[in-house]
Formats: C-alpha cells, sequence, structure tokens
C-alpha cells in the first residue's frame, strides 16, 4: 500500500475512505492532493473487496476550500491548462468504475465542489456551504463547475452560484438537486456509510454499468442515450450476477453477488 502524504486511505469492510489530508489549508486541492488521489483511486480500481468509495475531507471546518491559490499563483497560462487535463481527481472519479460518494462535512468551495459534481452522490452535513468563488479570483471554473454544476441543477442556479461566487447553505443544495442527502454534522459519517455499505451489496458489475448509463445520459441526445442503456442491459445478461439474482429472486432469496 502506498504512503500518501496529503491523503488518507481506509478500508471499512466493502467501502473505502478517502479522506483529503490538509485540515490547516481547510483541505485544498494542490497538484500533490491529485497525484496521490489519483493513485489511490488506482489502488482501488482492481481491489475486488471493495465496491463503493466514499471521499472527504479532514477536520470538522471543511470538505475542500477549493483549488490551491498559491499554486495559481505560480502558473502560467499553459501550466495551469496542462495541469488541469492531466490526470486530475475531477476527471478519473468521473470514470471509475465504482460509485463514488461525497461525505461534504463543511466548506465545498470551488475545486471542492467541482470534485463533489464529478462524484455519482453527495451527502452533506447541516452545516456544509457551497460556492464557486472563482469569480472572485478574476477567474472562471476549470474543474468542470460550469459544466457538471448547470447539468446537475440547470442554467438559471448555476448561472448565478458561477456569476455571484455567493455561498449556498445545505438546506439550498438539497433544494437544487446538489445534495442527495442532509444529516446533522454528528451523524454524517455513520448515514453516509449505512447508504454506501447498501450500495456495496448490489451486484458490482451492474454498478458499474449503473454508472456508465447515467453519466452518459449527459454526454448524448434521447436515441444514442436509450441505445447505450439497451446495450449495456444485454451485457448484463452474459453475468453471473444476473443468473443469481435472478434465481435468488425465483427462489425467495438474497442474492449474493460476486462481481462476475
Ligand atoms: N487555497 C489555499 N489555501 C487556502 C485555501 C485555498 N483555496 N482556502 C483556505 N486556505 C488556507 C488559508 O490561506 C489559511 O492558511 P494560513 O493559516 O496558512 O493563512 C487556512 O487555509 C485557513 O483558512 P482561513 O482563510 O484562515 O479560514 P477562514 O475561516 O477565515 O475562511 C474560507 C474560510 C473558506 C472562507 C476562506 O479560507 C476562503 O475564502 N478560502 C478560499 C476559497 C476559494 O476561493 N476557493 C476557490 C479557489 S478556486
Amino acid at each position: 500500500m502506498a504512503d500518501y502524504q496529503t491523503i488518507t486511505l481506509d478500508r471499512r469492510g466493502s467501502v473505502a475512505v478517502i479522506t483529503i489530508n490538509r485540515p490547516d489549508k481547510l483541505n485544498a486541492l494542490n497538484s500533490q492532493v491529485h497525484i496521490e488521489g489519483v493513485d489511490a483511486l488506482d489502488e482501488l480500481r482492481t481491489d475486488d473487496a471493495i465496491r463503493v468509495v466514499v471521499i472527504t475531507g479532514a477536520g470538522e471546518k471543511a470538505f475542500i476550500a477549493g483549488a490551491d491559490i498559491s499554486e495559481f499563483a505560480e502558473h502560467t497560462a499553459i501550466t495551469q491548462r496542462n495541469s488541469f487535463q492531466e490526470r486530475t481527481l475531477f476527471n478519473t472519479i468521473d470514470t471509475f468504475p465504482k460509485p463514488v460518494i461525497a461525505m461534504i462535512n463543511g466548506f465545498c468551495l470551488g475545486g471542492g465542489n467541482e470534485l463533489a459534481l464529478a462524484c455519482d452522490m453527495r451527502i452533506g452535513s447541516e452545516t456544509a456551504r457551497f460556492s464557486q468563488p472563482e469569480i472572485n479570483l478574476g477567474i472562471i471554473c476549470g474543474g468542470g463547475g460550469t459544466q457538471r454544476l448547470t447539468r446537475l441543477i440547470g442554467e438559471g442556479r448555476a448561472m448565478e452560484m458561477c456569476l455571484s461566487g455567493d455561498m449556498i447553505d445545505a438546506p439550498t443544495a438539497h433544494k437544487f438537486g446538489l445534495l442527495n442527502h442532509v444529516f446533522p454534522a454528528d451523524q454524517l459519517e455513520a448515514e453516509t456509510l449505512r447508504i454506501a455499505a447498501k450500495i456495496a451489496e448490489k451486484a458490482p458489475i451492474a454498478l458499474q454499468l449503473t454508472k456508465e448509463a447515467v453519466k452518459f445520459a449527459s454526454k448524448s441526445n434521447l436515441d444514442e442515450g436509450l441505445r447505450r442503456e439497451v446495450d449495456l442491459f444485454a451485457l448484463c445478461f452474459s453475468t453471473e450476477d444476473k443468473a443469481e439474482g435472478v434465481a435468488a429472486f425465483l427462489e425467495k432469496r438474497k442474492p449474493v453477488f460476486k462481481g462476475k
């Protein structure tokens, strides 16, 4: 197992928890966090015991307070462009073959919100706060904020968040559909792990294909999307887990899925 400096990786049964661990900098995303986060996901990608990943931030104050602004000071246009086109956490999470859940325990700003948006579900504490404050730095979102946020919560709401840089609270984020669930801060971890463990019991290949199909909905028109869905649906019929799921239903027992 790799020796990480800016993140921690814990395995809790079939759920892995990646914690961005720079609490003194409110878990700001520097290039090392991206590198180590991508490495951790690579480690988990081929670990059959892990079926769901949760990403969170260390400490009580922040999930992630954005990209590390001190690195912005050093970048030219081209080095910044290159660093966001390399293997970022955003795109690695987006295409990761297992469900990834953001557990949002505080400030979820800029690149932090973009990282949460790249995840498959977002679960927040009542104290979480969200914004795309790039506009206050004289720049725009670069990690998917204008694209994934718009697809998730709609143009008017995304536009206002990106143009104003204002923070919204957790109930508003929930109302917008940015958060799937909101829990009191002291219950956030237990409730998130409960939801993650429930998903982890499902058939792993079907989870992967579900993620692929749902993500494809925002990249395609309806006809292409429906064709992709039926192809992926048919692919499930080649798995042992489909045979097990159907047999278990007919035999009135709980299925045991193996990811085969
Ligand atoms: N990049 C680099 N460092 C950051 C950071 C970021 N995005 N966000 C916070 N930090 C650092 C602060 O510089 C400070 O470091 P220091 O103690 O060495 O000075 C430390 O984290 C604590 O932050 P601080 O600003 O003192 O906390 P606060 O409670 O007064 O304010 C915020 C909290 C989130 C409102 C404030 O930190 C903030 O606005 N951060 C930047 C948010 C942002 O614009 N993100 C998008 C970047 S594109």
